[in-house]
């Protein structure tokens, strides 16, 4: 009888397993071998050179927190980029300010916001992660903090392409910069602008499982372009741009700040991972969260998930088509994947 019953249950679980694993909605981390290391990075174009360096690191053994800051320091030192280091695109009064974030396998983390003249921000977070006892460092804090720690003042010069979008930009939008920031003169809050679509950026956001099975993210990006000065997006917020638990899995978003801030985005996907989704579909919850909940009409909005778990499974998604992310594992090597869209 007892015996019986046993044989019972233990098909019935099995039964289950094979129900949820049909649904797509359930990975079964028990019958799997993790799959290691593996990394991937937001954007196609500018993600395969920053895997290059990142799996460099992994494929010697190393750790992945070393690997996703090699990684996304290559995109930072990038001369033709838009979105992310010194030569990216300034806010609305011509000042290029960088934010970033890092996160460990223990828990660690570490995050600088709008700091700026500072070529490396995701260095100087490891940095405040590791040499402080603080999380995150802002604006002139986190550039005498850089500064006191070997960084050089790299000066305001914008690359001649990006003077010339800038000053298209100010004509366009009739947008009169700062004359005097000591004095607190500023330009009108043209609300307008925001919604002109001047804003599409995007970021690198790099997650990583190493051959130990640990993970570890990165996130660095100047922000939207020609946003307001001092405004932060999500990218430096942990929880928000970057989220890791060494237990579950790791997240990393790309694309409108404040619509990733809203819902704690790539909390919310590890704690969807941690709940037994596989990394697409967490991805895949968050963005309908998003849709849901954002209290504006998202206009053309983009943003972007991409998530890794303890079984270095990974998966990606986004509001809309368009969002391409590289990946590395053993067997590929930078192979592109469009995620998946829901509008
Ligand atoms: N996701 C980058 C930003 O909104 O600043």
């Amino acid at each position: 009888m007892e015996s019986n019953s046993r044989r019972k249950f233990i098909r019935t679980i099995g039964l289950g397993s094979a129900f949820l694993a049909l649904k797509g909605q359930v990975y079964a981390a028990s019958k799997k071998t993790v799959q290691k290391p593996v990394v991937l990075a937001t954007w196609y174009n500018q993600a395969t050179r920053a895997n290059e360096a990142a799996w460099k690191v992994l494929s010697e053994q190393g750790r992945a927190l070393d690997a996703v800051e090699q990684g996304v320091r290559v995109t930072e030192s990038e001369t033709e980029n838009c979105c992310v280091g010194l030569n990216a695109m300034p806010d609305r009064d011509g000042i290029v300010t960088l934010d970033a974030c890092i996160m460990d396998e223990f828990n660690n983390c570490g995050s600088v916001a709008a700091i700026e003249q500072i070529d490396h921000p995701i260095s100087v977070a490891r940095l405040i992660m590791e040499k402080t006892p603080h999380v995150m460092l802002v604006g002139a804090g986190a550039q005498q903090f850089a500064v006191a720690n070997g960084f050089k003042l790299k000066g305001l010069k914008l690359t001649p392409g990006q003077e010339a979008a800038y000053k298209a930009w100010r004509e366009k939008s009739h947008y009169e910069p700062v004359k005097n920031i000591e004095k607190g003169e500023h330009g009108p809050f043209a609300p307008e602008i925001m919604e002109s679509g001047e804003y599409n950026h995007d970021t690198i956001g790099m997650i990583a499982i190493d051959s130990k099975g640990n993970l570890s993210g990165a996130c660095t990006t100047s922000g939207m372009a020609y946003k307001m000065h001092g405004r932060v997006g999500d990218s430096p917020i942990i929880g928000a741009g970057l989220f890791v638990d060494n237990e579950v899995g790791a997240a990393v978003a790309t694309g409108v700040g404040e619509e990733v801030i809203r819902i704690c985005g790539s909390h919310l996907v590890v704690e969807f991972m941690r709940q037994g989704l596989s990394p697409e579909v967490a991805c895949r919850k968050a963005v309908e969260r998003i849709i849901k909940k954002s209290p504006k009409n998202l206009g053309d909005s983009q943003v972007g998930f991409l998530a890794i778990n303890k079984m270095g499974e990974y998966g990606g998604y986004a509001i809309r088509e368009g969002f391409d992310y590289a990946v590395c594992t053993s067997q590929l090597h930078n192979q592109k994947v469009n995620a998946k869209f829901l509008l």
